[in-house]
């Protein structure tokens, strides 16, 4: 087959809406980066196309898909199997296409735990941890951040009822307790206040605890913006030790996809720095 009619590999994102995405942009600087010959699109699928999107998608050639919001919860019920960390996580960022069958996967909860660990060095064992909302990015990254054995993992959110369902599904892998934004309790202090709320990208800054910052708390929005997101600015304004964006899991979530695929892991740390952003 003559290189001009050789077949590419197709990949993509699914959102709705997704012109925003960042991920063709990181997937075709791995895909330099790593020498592999790949195609990534950005595919705009209205919540009721989902299945048959992915499904065409899949009968044209397609190896894999990155799914977004607001489909990542809907679309655990068109894979034939996904894992463990996708079931627990009630959602699915990734699918891979193999043999006729679409198998899902959850690589959020990994990227943010690379992120901090790696490349922001901090320190999870033992930590004091204060999650902010209780929706679907909350559920997706409790048991990675359990796992990791934690002091504390105390989930505060507007609605209380949701926090309390969460902090009771995952009680059984660790110390997980649920408080309204109000009755944030300090000591212990926070060693790091994750915000998993979506008021930021909705241009709303809700009431966090300010008490909840120390000089010595790490903030981390799983948000991410080229200019500072609300939380972050919040976040400095109150003292903390570091505010930090979502930008680095945003890299490692698609690098894990991208393992998945492509079965060769890219150099985070390059990526990042091309898309240069302050991360
Ligand atoms: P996602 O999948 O991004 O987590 P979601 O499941 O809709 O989206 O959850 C959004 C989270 O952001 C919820 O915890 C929501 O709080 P409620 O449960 O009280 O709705 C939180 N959130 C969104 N806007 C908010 C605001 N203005 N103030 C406080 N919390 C907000």
């Amino acid at each position: 087959m003559s290189e001009a009619t050789a077949v590419i590999d197709r990949y993509a994102v699914m959102g709705y809406p997704v012109a925003h995405s960042r991920s063709p942009v990181i997937h075709r600087l791995f895909a330099v980066q790593t020498g592999q010959n790949l195609q990534y699109e950005l595919l705009e699928v209205a919540p009721d196309k989902l299945e048959s999107a992915i499904k065409q998608f899949a009968r044209t050639g397609g190896r894999g898909l990155n799914i977004t919001l607001p489909h990542k919860s809907e679309v655990t019920r068109f894979v034939d199997d996904m894992s463990a960390r996708a079931s627990t996580a009630g959602a699915i960022n990734t699918l891979v296409f193999k043999d006729k069958e679409i198998y899902g996967d959850n690589t959020d909860g990994v990227g943010l735990i690379r992120d901090l660990k790696e490349n922001l060095e901090i320190e999870l064992e033992g930590a004091n941890i204060l999650i902010l909302g209780a929706g679907g990015s909350t559920r997706g990254i409790l048991s990675p951040l359990l796992e990791e054995k934690p002091e504390s993992v105390v989930i505060a959110n507007r609605t209380m009822h949701k926090a309390t369902a969460l902090a009771q599904i995952f009680s059984a892998q660790g110390p997980v307790t649920a408080v309204s934004f109000k009755n944030v309790r300090t000591p212990p202090e926070f060693d790091l206040i994750i915000n998993a709320t979506s008021a930021g990208v909705k241009g709303e800054t809700p009431p966090y605890p300010e008490h909840a910052v120390s000089e010595k708390t790490v903030c981390y929005d799983l948000s991410y913006s080229m200019r500072a997101t609300p939380f972050a600015s919040w976040a400095k304004k109150q003292g903390a030790a570091h505010s930090y964006m979502g930008w680095g899991m945003l890299v490692e979530q698609a690098a894990e996809s991208f393992y998945l695929w492509r079965g060769v892991r890219p150099d985070t740390a390059a990526v990042l720095k091309q898309l240069s952003v302050n991360a």
